[in-house]
């Protein structure tokens, strides 16, 4: 029998978990498979879990989790995306593109009216490509033993809903980074 080709294109779901298991299986065992491990940083894992299986294999992931921060004088929140991995083999054929999209979609849902991420100076091009733009401005954030540092990466936002504005002034995430 013929298959259909349009139930063949990759959808994204919800994964009910997403464990150092699962990041190894999109992007192999290494040491350092985001580039960042020259930060010193640490991270904060992620709440929930969108990801894209193919053949059974799980090969795209995107997290997200809502983050206290200050913009300015105000106290918000956000919805800080993280993880965000496609293996190796399958880059370059939009399932980022798909994941991220899923995980904001359920962002929509959770209330802040913003995503925001933080990423290498290189990926700046392919995040503003979907439709996030780059804070040019210094983010601070939480560190351990109460330590307040500078993110060294760029940090990115998208809204989340059509007539949101992202306001001015510093920010500051009361947390560790996502
Ligand atoms: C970064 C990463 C997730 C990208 O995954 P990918 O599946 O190759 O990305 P996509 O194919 O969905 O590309 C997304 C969009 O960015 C575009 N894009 C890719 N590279 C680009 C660049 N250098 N400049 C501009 N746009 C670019 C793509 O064309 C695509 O847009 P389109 O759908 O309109 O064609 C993947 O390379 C990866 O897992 N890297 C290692 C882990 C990592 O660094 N994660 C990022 C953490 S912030």
């Amino acid at each position: 029998m013929l298959q259909n080709p349009s139930s063949a294109a990759p959808t994204a779901v919800r994964l009910l978990r997403y464990t150092r298991a699962e990041q190894d299986e999109i992007l192999g065992g290494g040491d350092d498979p985001f580039g960042v491990a020259a930060t010193g940083l640490s991270w904060l894992p992620k709440e929930d879990h969108f990801g894209v299986r193919q053949g059974g294999r799980l090969v795209a992931h995107a997290g997200l989790l809502r983050l206290s921060v200050a913009i300015g004088d105000t106290g918000t929140e956000v919805v800080g995306v993280g993880g965000v991995a496609v293996a190796p083999d399958v880059r370059g054929q939009g399932l980022a593109r798909l994941v991220i999209a899923a995980a904001l979609q359920h962002a929509r849902t959770m209330g802040p009216s913003h995503a925001l991420l933080f990423c290498r100076p290189p990926l700046v091009p392919l995040y503003r490509r979907l439709g996030w733009h780059p804070l040019d401005l210094d983010v601070r954030v939480e560190q351990p033993e109460a330590r307040v540092v500078t993110m060294p990466l760029r940090t990115m936002v998208t809204p989340l809903y059509d007539n949101a504005r992202w306001p001015s002034g510093p920010v500051r995430l009361f947390s560790l980074p996502m």
